[in-house]
């Protein structure tokens, strides 16, 4: 356990922000070879919302956090410190933690970005619970999973530029003195060996764009993905769940990271979950890499699908390769 204490860290609101603009498959069907039908079936996607090009990753962050912070019922000055996590900063440096700091008007309060690409909410999640529980001073925490993928998308490559979306997430996260409620346990892994089964070859250090040269694409082996996703999503699950003593029949909601329905329904069926517990928002905003799993979360509270006291397991997977799981008793 992380917090055998008589404290705990409860998700006391959330937030979230879709840019206006919707991309329909339809519309990808006119700009690439492709089609609504094979979209539809091979991925589960139907739309997705793409920012304007003035909008930034920090610009959809501090939407989402503004709605956290009203949800949770607190002020920017209440917050103790602000991860965001993203593969989308607006810089390289600063972190876009900062920006949305000063957009918000937060505290002198230390601010940082986390990138683990999909998994990156809940890497963030699970640094955020370890410095609130080993410092007094973290009782408030801004954590965001936020990106503007559409500017790393090639949009001529149809094998990926059907897939992804913009969005942002946002989780207040506040101590409260009750044991064993909010975040219960949390796991984490990366294989680095498999980086480049999904990457951003270009436009960093190793290869820095110029001009129009090397510009910065997503660039994805799907398949091998795939079958990472699955097989890895199933294990850290199992070990979320193994290290506390829960059964998989106890869990009262599973959101997964949304990338594909099919590799959702395959997790569906080794995990042996019943479908109607498993929540899925994938077929109206894509794959939205580290909003994706706050974006859900949201989404689920806001249909009543997770109710006080009901177990809710997240699930992430992405490149790096990583992954993430994390159980809560939703308080
Ligand atoms: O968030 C991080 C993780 N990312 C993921 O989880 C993505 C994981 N991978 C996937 O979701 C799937 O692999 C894809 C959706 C990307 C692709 O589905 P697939 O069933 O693995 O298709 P494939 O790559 O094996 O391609 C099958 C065929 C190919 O044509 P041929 O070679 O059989 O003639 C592709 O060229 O489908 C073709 N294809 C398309 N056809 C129409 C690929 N993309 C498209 C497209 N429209 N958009």
């Amino acid at each position: 356990m992380k917090h055998p204490s008589e404290h705990s860290v409860i998700f006391k609101g959330l937030g979230a922000y879709l840019p206006k603009n919707k991309l329909t498959n339809n519309e990808l069907a006119q700009m690439v070879n492709t089609s609504d039908e094979w979209i539809r079936t091979r991925t589960g996607i139907v739309t997705r919302h793409i920012a304007q090009t003035e909008e930034k990753t920090s610009d959809m962050c501090t939407e989402a956090a503004r709605l956290a912070l009203k949800n949770a019922g607190l002020q920017p000055s209440d917050i103790d410190l602000i991860i965001v996590a993203t593969v989308t900063s607006d810089k390289i440096f600063p972190s876009t933690a900062t920006i949305v700091q000063k957009n918000l008007g937060l505290g002198p309060v230390p601010a940082f970005d986390l990138e683990a690409a999909c998994s990156g909410f809940l890497y963030a999640i699970d640094v955020a619970l370890s410095m609130m529980v080993r410092s007094a001073t973290y009782k408030n925490v801004l954590v965001i999973g936020g990106e503007k993928l559409s500017t790393i998308v090639d949009w001529t490559d149809r094998s990926t530029c059907v897939l992804f979306g913009d969005a942002a997430g946002a989780a207040v996260l506040s101590k409260v003195n009750e044991a064993r409620v909010g975040i219960i346990e949390s796991v984490l892994g990366a294989d680095g060996s498999n980086a480049e089964l999904l990457h951003v070859p270009t436009g960093g250090i190793a290869m820095p764009t110029s001009n129009d040269v090397n510009k910065p694409f997503i660039k994805m082996n799907g398949k091998e993905v795939f079958k990472h996703a699955v097989r890895v999503m199933e294990k850290v699950a199992r070990d979320v769940l193994s290290q506390t003593g829960i059964d998989i029949k106890d869990i009262d909601c599973v959101i997964p990271h949304q990338a594909n329905q099919r590799i959702i329904e395959s997790l569906v069926e080794h995990l042996k979950l019943s479908p109607e517990k498993v929540f899925i928002n994938l077929s109206k905003v894509g794959n939205t890499s580290a909003a994706s799993i706050p974006l859900a979360l949201f989404d689920a509270i806001q249909e009543g699908r997770i109710k006080r006291g009901n177990w809710v397991l997240l699930v992430a997977f992405g490149a790096g390769l990583t992954w993430a799981s994390t159980l809560i008793k939703w308080h």
